[in-house]
């Protein structure tokens, strides 16, 4: 195995440029959620490139595979999202966005110009590793219900069921060189929380004649949050925002309804349920106690993600040996989403993070930001890295 370390990274040091050619080709040509038909395309010719066989599934998603000796042995499965945001670019580079008001604001074309050439390089080395790799390309990561629902609707993990699979994420809180590992608990359940509060509009200075939304919208702001502090357990974390609230015209008329909107997120299932129904309930009551009415509109998003421990235990001993013990990291929980926690509710999962920061070059703004970017140095590392990985994770 310690050769083919050697050969992987020759290899990856070898597509480096190409890689990030291809990375800035996707970075240019954004496409949102369920749109991503330029991108699927060209996703396709490269693996058709390779002369590999390619599966459409989920309308703008894609299933390859790569066998190498003795294919029937075990399947394993790498994944990458391919959509983009509705964000207008502020970088100033040369590839960026040519479609207006979109923009690869979280990394998903460096996902996918890196599985790309972890492709090939398993491709390339298809005669010195046993067993089948299964490719992903997913649509839709980034809005309801998430193309990783569609994948698995659609057969991406069945004949024969993988026995793992491995996504990543660029992280630009992580310094470029650096990977970051979690077992277990790793990202949040997300639901959308839409709330329409009903009462009686009139004149702002004659209440008695109205049913003021304003104020019930206001005791049902304050009053949900005491799911949070006294319902949920303090041991399980779980946050409620409701970021946009709505309502009225001006100060001395008392409008009709209310919008209140917002996100709710947690990881353990049960209490997630749990919650939703009291939110659900506790809303509707205190409206009909002060005379009003609220409907309640639950978009249900992405379950919680729990990495793996055994599959993370591995991929982060053969990252250790690729990169080095001390580039690899433990990183903390986040309440972030993630619809790769699809995956995870049927194989073991693990998601690990591709550190992209680089203090000294400015690349420091967060993702879903429009001056986000990545140290494309990452990409020297996370297609041989990947590989190594994949090629690991059979040999088990
Ligand atoms: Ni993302």
């Amino acid at each position: 195995m310690k050769n083919l370390l050697e050969d992987i990274k020759k290899l990856s040091a070898q597509i480096t440029e190409e890689v990030i050619q291809v990375r800035r080709h996707l970075h240019a040509h954004p496409e949102l959620s369920y749109q991503e038909y330029e991108t699927c395309a060209y996703v396709k010719k490269q693996l058709q490139a390779l002369g590999l066989e390619t599966f459409s599934v989920a309308n703008t998603g894609l299933v390859a595979e790569i066998k190498g000796k003795n294919p029937e042995k075990k399947t394993i499965a790498l994944r990458a999202d391919m959509d983009a945001l509705p964000i207008v670019e502020a970088n100033q580079v040369e590839y960026a966005s040519k479609n207006p008001g979109v923009m690869h604001a979280c990394g998903h074309d460096v996902h996918t110009s890196s599985l790309l050439g972890t492709a090939k390089i398993l491709h390339l080395l298809r005669n010195e590793w046993e067993g089948t790799v299964r490719l992903l390309f997913q649509p839709g990561e980034e809005k309801n219900p998430g193309g990783a629902s569609y994948m698995i609707r659609d057969g991406a993990l069945n004949n024969p069921q993988p026995k793992s699979i491995i996504g990543q994420h660029v992280f630009p809180l992580l310094p470029v060189g650096k990977i970051g590992f979690r077992e277990g608990m790793y990202m949040a359940s997300c639901d959308e929380i839409y709330l329409t509060v009903r009462g009686k509009g009139g004149h702002g200075a004659a209440p008695e004649f109205t049913i003021d939304p304003v104020v019930i919208a206001s005791h049902i702001i304050i009053a949900l949050q005491q799911i949070i502090s006294r319902n949920a357990s303090p041991k399980q974390p779980t946050v409620l925002t409701f970021g946009k609230i709505e309502g009225g015209t001006t100060t001395n008329v008392i409008p009709n309804e209310v919008k209140i909107a917002g996100t709710f997120r947690a990881m353990d299932e049960t209490w997630r349920a749990d919650a939703l129904h009291k939110i659900k309930k506790m809303a509707e009551g205190i409206a009909e106690s002060m005379g009003g009415s609220c409907e309640v509109d639950i978009s249900k998003g992405y379950p919680f993600l729990k990495n793996d421990p055994q599959v993370t235990r591995r991929i982060k001993a053969a990252a250790a040996a690729y990169v080095g013990e001390n580039n690899v990291v433990d990183i903390d929980i986040t309440l972030g989403a993630e619809d790769f926690s699809y995956y995870s509710q049927v194989i073991p999962a693990s998601f690990y993070r591709l550190g992209t920061r680089n203090e000294a070059k400015g690349i420091t703004s967060y993702v879903h930001t429009p001056t986000f970017n990545i140290d494309e140095e990452a990409l020297k590392i996370s297609t041989g890295l990947m590989a190594w990985m994949a090629i690991h994770e059979l040999s088990i």
